[in-house]
């Protein structure tokens, strides 16, 4: 398959969003991701809303699950590692979450802020093996156009 052409989708996200919003443009970065890269079935946020939780922010696909905590799951395992999580076949991950049967393929990348975990950006894809290392490194690249464009602030809302 061709791949999308990454340095252009990463100049056009850059002119799409606003100077500062994350909400804003937490929602345009997911839209446009969902309307740009073929073959994926869900595309959004996950941010750390509690310590080592992660809470359901902007996506585009079906409803998803909610919370995760660090320790479970591909986008758990992405928040802990602070690693880009990609998997070619999630049945083969024993602690996937299941928030879709459709999701064969997972790339999960971290949004680090500060030195400290802001959330991910979670992508799933109906066809095994739908990420190379070029999709990898791509959608890394606009994980870092949507930082350079927006305030993120790590808001925990208890120490408990
Ligand atoms: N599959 C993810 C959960 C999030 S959904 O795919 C939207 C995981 O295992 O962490």
């Amino acid at each position: 398959m061709q791949h999308p052409d990454y340095p252009l989708l990463a100049r056009q996200l850059a002119s799409l969003l606003d100077d500062s919003d994350w909400l804003t443009n937490s929602a345009q970065t997911c839209a446009f991701i969902m309307q740009e890269i073929p073959d994926l079935n869900w595309a959004g946020f996950y941010l750390q809303c509690r310590p080592e939780v992660l809470c359901l922010g902007s996506f585009q696909g079906k409803p998803a699950c909610h919370p995760i905590p660090f320790s479970k799951g591909v986008c758990g395992k992405a928040a802990r590692e602070r690693t880009t999580q990609r998997v070619d076949d999630v049945f083969a991950v024993a602690d996937h979450i299941a928030c879709d049967a459709d999701s064969r393929a997972e790339l999960v990348v971290p949004i680090i802020v500060n030195a400290e975990l802001w959330g991910v950006l979670d992508l799933d894809s109906p066809i095994p093996a739908r990420f190379s290392d070029v999709d990898q490194k791509g959608i890394e690249r606009l994980i870092e156009v949507f930082i350079a464009h927006s305030k993120l602030v790590i808001n925990l809302t208890t120490t408990s």
